[in-house]
C-alpha cells in the first residue's frame, strides 16, 4: 500500500469513522497511563476507558471460580457465561461481572497475573474488542491499554505510547499497592520481577502484542512528572483536532 501524504486524507484519517475523537494511550504497567489518561479525559470532557480493568474483571471471575488462567480451554469454555458491564460513577470506572461490582478486587498481584495470562487468548480479546470499539464509536474517549493504537482504534485521533525504566515502574507499583494496603507480602524485588515477566508475556504474545503503533508519539515517563507527560499529550492532541 502507498503511504498517503495528502493532508486532507490525513485529517480524515485522524477521526474515527463515526466522527468521534479518540486518544489511545498504550504502554506497559507502571508508566503512569491510568493517571495521565484519566486526567486528560477530565480536562477534555472525554470518557476515560481503562481497558486493562476489563481484562482484570474477567480474571476476577476465573480466579473466584477456581479456573486456572493457564487453562485456555476452560477459560474459553466459561467465557459465554460472563456478563460484563461497565458503569462510570463520579469519574470512576466500575466493572460489573454478572451483576456484581468487582471494582475493588481488580488491583491485586494475583489478578494482575491472571489478567495478563488470559489476555493472550484470542476469544477473550475478541470479546473485549467489540465492547471497546462500540464505546469509541459513540463517545469521545481516552482509552488506555496495550493494543489500543495498533488494533482497537487504528484510526485514533492521537496515539501515545508511554514507557519507563522497569525499576521506576516497580517503585511506582510498590507505592500504589502500599497505599492501598494490598502489598500482601510483595517486595520491591518481587514486583520488579513480576513486571518484567508480564512485560515479556504482553509483548511476545501472538495476538495484539504490546508495541507502539507506527504513528504513535513515544514518551519515556521515567524522569517526567505526570503534568509534564500530560502537557506533551495535550499539545499533540491540539495539533490534530
Ligand atoms: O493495564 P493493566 O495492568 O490493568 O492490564 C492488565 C492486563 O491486561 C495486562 O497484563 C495486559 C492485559 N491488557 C491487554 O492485553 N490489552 C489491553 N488493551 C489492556 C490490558
Amino acid at each position: 500500500m502507498n503511504k498517503n501524504t495528502d493532508p486532507l486524507q490525513s485529517a480524515e484519517k485522524s477521526i474515527g469513522n463515526s466522527g468521534t475523537v479518540s486518544v489511545a494511550i498504550d504502554g506497559p504497567s507502571g508508566v503512569g497511563k491510568t493517571s495521565i489518561a484519566r486526567s486528560i479525559a477530565e480536562k477534555r470532557h472525554y470518557l476515560y476507558i481503562d481497558t486493562g480493568a476489563m481484562f482484570r474483571a474477567l480474571a476476577v471471575y476465573y480466579v473466584k471460580k477456581g479456573i486456572p488462567a493457564e487453562d485456555e480451554e476452560q477459560v474459553i469454555l466459561h467465557l459465554p457465561e460472563i456478563s460484563l458491564d461497565m458503569k462510570h460513577k463520579e469519574g470512576t470506572q466500575h466493572m460489573i461481572v454478572n451483576g456484581t461490582d468487582v471494582t475493588d478486587e481488580l488491583r491485586t498481584e494475583m489478578i494482575s497475573h491472571a489478567a495478563s495470562v488470559i489476555s493472550q487468548y484470542g476469544a477473550v480479546r475478541t470479546r473485549l474488542l467489540e465492547m471497546q470499539r462500540m464505546i469509541a464509536e459513540t463517545e469521545n474517549v481516552v482509552m488506555d491499554g496495550r493494543d489500543i493504537g495498533t488494533v482497537v482504534l487504528p484510526k485514533a485521533t492521537l496515539k501515545a505510547f508511554l514507557t519507563a525504566r522497569p525499576h521506576v515502574r516497580a517503585e511506582r507499583r510498590y507505592r500504589q499497592l502500599e497505599a492501598l494496603g494490598k502489598l500482601d507480602g510483595a517486595t520491591l524485588e518481587s514486583i520488579e520481577k513480576d513486571i518484567e515477566e508480564r512485560d515479556y508475556r504482553d509483548s511476545h504474545r501472538e495476538i495484539a502484542p504490546l508495541k507502539p503503533a507506527d504513528d504513535a508519539v513515544i514518551i519515556d515517563t521515567s524522569d517526567l512528572t505526570i503534568g509534564e507527560v500530560e502537557a506533551k499529550i495535550l499539545g499533540a492532541l491540539e495539533e490534530r483536532i
